[in-house]
């Protein structure tokens, strides 16, 4: 058998892992809070970022009990003033933080002819203004430590879906910002990526099968029929893909959008 590819290097052992401080929004539940929990398996000190501090509780003691660090910081990232307040003390509390997940999101589902103006308004002030003043503020410390990773929660629904007028345009927006920033960025030793995740298990989907007026279970087994791995996502199947994007190794990957779908993407 002839082998074309040859190990360029010797296999020195396991990689290390530096710590560094991460950021994760709206990290009180659900996918925030996997990926909290998942940044300090992987040796960082994170902040967890929510609307109210007291929230952030169950998220930060799962991290310090298993000797993590981790603080909790109530702020609304919509808030150009909380989010820079929040954003300097995780800088003096943790260090400059180089790892940022814009993950905070809501949902205000209705179709367009029925949707209040304030509806489309508060999906485009977490989603995308969230987004943009979270890592205005974060970039800063990015630069000056010539090293960043930047991920942006994106959605399957950014392709269009039904109810979600508001959502999808702000998961579409969230790419393109997740593609300029990578071109602007780069130079300066930071990546950004967009995962997009389909359906996922948490209380923003018990609230979709609310509104539809279906059990939670009942909606669980429908979308699982409808997904090629034959399940619906779990909040970790989002953070592992976090793991990777946020780690050094994943340097050369920047600017692009991952679906964690179970399946292939249209
Ligand atoms: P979730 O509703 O369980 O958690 C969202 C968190 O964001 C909550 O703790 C909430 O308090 C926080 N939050 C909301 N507004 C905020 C604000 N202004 N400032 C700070 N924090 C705020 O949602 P889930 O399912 O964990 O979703 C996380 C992200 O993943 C969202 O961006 C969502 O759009 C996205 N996503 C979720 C999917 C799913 O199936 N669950 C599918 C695709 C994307």
């Amino acid at each position: 058998m002839q082998f074309i590819y040859a190990l360029e290097a010797p296999v020195t052992g396991t990689t290390t892992t530096t710590q560094r401080t991460a950021i994760v929004t709206g990290a009180a539940r659900g996918i925030g809070a996997a990926t909290a929990i998942r940044l300090a398996r992987d040796g960082h000190a994170v902040a967890v970022l929510d609307l109210e501090e007291a929230w952030c509780a169950e998220t930060v003691s799962a991290i310090t009990s298993a000797g993590g660090r981790a603080i909790a910081v109530g702020v609304d990232v919509s808030s150009p003033e909380q989010v820079e307040a929040a954003v300097e003390r995780v800088a003096m509390e943790l260090g400059a933080p180089t790892l940022l997940v814009n993950n905070a999101g809501i949902i205000r589902d209705n179709l367009i002819f029925k949707m209040p103006v304030e509806d489309w308004d508060a999906v485009m002030n977490v989603h995308l203004r969230g987004a943009f003043l979270m890592t205005k503020a974060v970039q800063a410390h990015m630069t000056v430590e010539k090293y960043g990773r930047i991920v942006n929660l994106s959605s399957t629904s950014a392709q269009g879906n039904r109810g979600q007028v508001n959502y999808s345009a702000a998961k579409a927006g969230i790419q393109g910002f997740t593609k300029t920033l990578a071109i602007e960025l780069g130079r300066f030793g930071v990546t950004a990526n967009a995962v997009a995740p389909g359906f996922i298990a948490t209380d923003m989907t018990r609230q979709t099968a609310k509104r539809m007026n279906i059990s939670f279970e009942d909606f669980l087994a429908g979308a699982a029929e409808q997904i090629p791995v034959g399940r619906v996502g779990q909040p970790e199947d989002i953070a592992n893909t976090i793991s990777f994007l946020t780690s050094e190794e994943a340097g050369y990957v920047s600017g692009q959008v991952i679906y964690v779908a179970g399946g292939p993407q249209d």
